[in-house]
C-alpha cells in the first residue's frame, strides 16, 4: 500500500519562499534532511514534490506518461509552445524520428570539427587581442568586418585581456548551433545580440518568491522579454523562409535539422501543428547553444581554480592536438579532459533539475503523488550528496579514472528516460574540442568568487556573465 510523502515541519509558504528564493541551499537543506522525496504545499492547493532519491529519478523520468512534461505557459510559450524541449506523446514520438538523423554518428563528427573551427576562431582572436591588434571580427553576415568584441579590454601592461568569458562561449557555441544544427552561418554581431536576449529572457525567467505561487496569477512580461521573443522567433522565420529558397533553387545541400523538417513537410505520415517548424527553429536555436556555453563557461572557472588539474588538461592536448586545429578525429585521446568535463557538470549542471507535473495520482517508489505536483528531480543537490560521492563538493576529475559517467545512477547531467538530451553526444564532444582550444595557449583567470551569483532559472546562469582574464599560457 503506497504511503503519503513526507512533508517538512515548516509551514508550507515559508518553504514555497525559500525555494523561490534560495533555491540552491533550499534543496541541499532537504537532500540532506529526506532520503527519497518530500512534498512542500504550495499556496493555492497544489504541492511541490522534489525527489532526492536518483533511482526514483530514474523511475520517474522512465514514466512520461504518468510524469509528463510541464507544458508551456506564460513567458516560455512565447517562445516556443511545442518544440522538442516541451512535447510529448505521438507528437514528440513524431518529431524525434524526423529530427533523429541529424543527431546521429556523421553530425557529431562534423559538430565536433565545427567547435574545432570556431574555437580557433576565438583563439585567433585572443591572440591578436594580447599581441596588441584589434584582431579578426565578424560581422552580422557571416563576412569578416569591424564588429563589437562584447567589452574585452587587452592592457598592454599586464599582458592581460581582461573579458566575459560567459558572452564569449555564448557566442561561440550559438555560432556552432547555428552551423551544425541549422545549416547556417552567422556572425559574431547577431551571436552578441543574441545573448543579450538570453540575459533578458535568464531574468525573465529567475526563480523568486511568486515561482511556487498559484499558476492563476498572471505573469506579466517585460518589454525587453517581449523584444527579445520577437527577436528569437523573427530569426527563426528568416532562416526557414531562406532555407525553403534555398531548397527550390537547389542552393543547399547539407541534411542539417532544418532541411529535414523541411524535406517532411509533404510526408503523409508526418503531421505538424501551426508553427511547428517555427517552434523547433526557436527551441534549438536556444537548447542548441546555451547549456553547453554554461558548462563551458563553468569548466573554465574550475580550471582557473586548480591550475595543477589545468596544467594536465595542457599536457594532454599539447600532446594529441599539438598545433593541428582540434577535430572530431582527436576526441577519443582527450580521455582526461573529458574527465575534466564530467565532472565540471558533476559540480555545476547547467540543467540544475529536471521538472514534471503530475495530471493524476501516480505511485512513486512506495509512495503516492498526488495529481496536480510539480516534480523537481534536482541534479543540484543529489550531484552534491555524500551518499552518492565521497567528498561531494571538491572537484576531483580522477573520480572518473575508473567508472563511466553513464554507470553511475546518482549523475544525470543530461536527463534519462526517453526525454534524455538529444544533443548529448555532441556536447561531450564539443566541449573537449573547446577545451583544447583554449587550454593549450591561455591562461583564462577567473576570481574566487567569479560563481558565487548563480541563478536558478530553467538553466543555471552567472548572475552577471563571468569576469575573467586571459593570459599566454607558458
Ligand atoms: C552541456 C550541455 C547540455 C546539457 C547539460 C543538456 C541537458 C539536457 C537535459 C537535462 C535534458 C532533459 C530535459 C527534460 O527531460 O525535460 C535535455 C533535453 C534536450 N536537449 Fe540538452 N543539454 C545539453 C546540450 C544540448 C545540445 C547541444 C542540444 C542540441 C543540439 C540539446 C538539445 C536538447 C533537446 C532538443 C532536448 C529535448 C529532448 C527530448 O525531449 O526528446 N541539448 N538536455
Amino acid at each position: 500500500m503506497a504511503r503519503e510523502l513526507p512533508t517538512p515541519p515548516e509551514a508550507g509558504l515559508v518553504n514555497a519562499l525559500r525555494f523561490g528564493t534560495q533555491t540552491f541551499r533550499f534543496l541541499e537543506g532537504v537532500q540532506s534532511r529526506f532520503e527519497d522525496a518530500v512534498s512542500i504545499p504550495v499556496a493555492g492547493g497544489g504541492s511541490l514534490v522534489l525527489v532526492t532519491n536518483p533511482s526514483l529519478v530514474h523511475d520517474a523520468l522512465s514514466r512520461p506518461e504518468d510524469f509528463p512534461r510541464v507544458p508551456a505557459q506564460g513567458p516560455s510559450s512565447m517562445i516556443s509552445e511545442q518544440g522538442l524541449v516541451q512535447s510529448e506523446g505521438d507528437l514528440w514520438r513524431q518529431q524525434r524520428e524526423v529530427m533523429g538523423d541529424a543527431f546521429a554518428g556523421p553530425a557529431v563528427r562534423s559538430y565536433g570539427d565545427t567547435v574545432g573551427r570556431r574555437v580557433e576562431e576565438l583563439t585567433d582572436e585572443w591572440r591578436t587581442a594580447l599581441s596588441g591588434g584589434d584582431g579578426p571580427t565578424t560581422a552580422a553576415d557571416g563576412g569578416t568586418a569591424a564588429a563589437p568584441t562584447g567589452g574585452r579590454r587587452a592592457d598592454p601592461v599586464s599582458g592581460e585581456l581582461s573579458l566575459n568569458l560567459h558572452r564569449e562561449m555564448t557566442s561561440m557555441t550559438f555560432r556552432v548551433a547555428c552551423e551544425a544544427i541549422l545549416g547556417e552561418t552567422v556572425g559574431r554581431g547577431l551571436a552578441d545580440r543574441f545573448y543579450e536576449w538570453m540575459a533578458v529572457a535568464g531574468e525573465e525567467f529567475e526563480f523568486d518568491a511568486t515561482t511556487a505561487a498559484p499558476e492563476w496569477l498572471p505573469t506579466p512580461v517585460s518589454a525587453e522579454f517581449d523584444d527579445a521573443a520577437n527577436g528569437v522567433l523573427t530569426l527563426a522565420e528568416t532562416m526557414i523562409e531562406r532555407r525553403r529558397r534555398q531548397l527550390a533553387d537547389g542552393t543547399h545541400d547539407s541534411m542539417d535539422m532544418l532541411t529535414l523538417l523541411l524535406l517532411r513537410e509533404d510526408d503523409p505520415e508526418v503531421d505538424y501543428p501551426p508553427n511547428q517548424i517555427r517552434d523547433e527553429v526557436a527551441t534549438f536555436l536556444i537548447a542548441g547553444h546555451e547549456t553547453t556555453a554554461l558548462s563551458l563557461s563553468y569548466t573554465q572557472s574550475l580550471l582557473a581554480w586548480h591550475p595543477e588539474i589545468r596544467a594536465r588538461v595542457r599536457e594532454e592536448v599539447r600532446e594529441v592536438v599539438g598545433d593541428e586545429t582540434p577535430a572530431y578525429e582527436h576526441y577519443a585521446d582527450l580521455e582526461y579532459t573529458g574527465q575534466v568535463y564530467a565532472e565540471a557538470l558533476r559540480l555545476y549542471p547547467p540543467a540544475w533539475a529536471v521538472f514534471r507535473r503530475t495530471t493524476e495520482p501516480v505511485e512513486l517508489g512506495d509512495y503516492r503523488v498526488p495529481a496536480d505536483a510539480g516534480v523537481i528531480m534536482p541534479q543540484w543537490s543529489i550531484h552534491r550528496d555524500e551518499r552518492y560521492f565521497d567528498r561531494p563538493d571538491e572537484f576531483d576529475p580522477s573520480r572518473w579514472d575508473d567508472r563511466r559517467p553513464e554507470a553511475v545512477e546518482a549523475y544525470f547531467p543530461f536527463s534519462v528516460g526517453p526525454h534524455a538530451c538529444i544533443g548529448r553526444q555532441f556536447a561531450l564532444t564539443g566541449a573537449r574540442m573547446a577545451l583544447a582550444g583554449i587550454v593549450r595557449e591561455f591562461d583564462v583567470d577567473v576570481p574566487a568568487h567569479g560563481l558565487d551569483d548563480l541563478r536558478a532559472t530553467p538553466t543555471l546562469r552567472p548572475g552577471d556573465g563571468v569576469p575573467s582574464t586571459v593570459r599566454f599560457a607558458e
